[in-house]
């Protein structure tokens, strides 16, 4: 599966869900997650984040961001419509400790 991971928080920039042929994004105050029950691994909406917050899950210390993304998948919204981005995004895109700043 793709995991949704801290760059995302407060930069949510939405490309993403346009390009998911399963549609499994879900949205969160300020930052969305996959279900990784859904995804199927096709790959698309990785080169498609600008924040550049959405990888693989091969990568072990995502551990982290993978279990997040399951739970969150379930509690919140689906979203399949790509919105404006927070007029602040670009300001937060590459913030260190941006974890402290994500919204259940
Ligand atoms: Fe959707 Fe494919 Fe990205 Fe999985 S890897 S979230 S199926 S676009
Ligand atoms: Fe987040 Fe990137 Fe999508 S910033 S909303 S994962 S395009």
């Amino acid at each position: 599966t793709y995991v949704v991971t801290e760059n995302c928080i407060k930069c949510k920039y939405m490309d993403c869900v346009e390009v998911c042929p399963v549609d499994c994004f879900y949205e969160g105050e300020n930052m969305l997650v996959i279900n990784p029950d859904e995804c199927i691994d096709c790959g698309v909406c990785e080169p498609e984040c600008p924040a550049e917050a959405i990888k693989p899950d091969t990568e072990p210390e995502l551990d982290a961001w993978l279990a997040l993304n399951a739970q969150y998948a379930t509690q919140w919204p689906n979203v399949t419509a790509k919105r404006e981005p927070p007029a602040d995004a670009k300001d937060w895109d590459g913030i260190a400790g941006k974890k402290a700043q994500f919204s259940p």
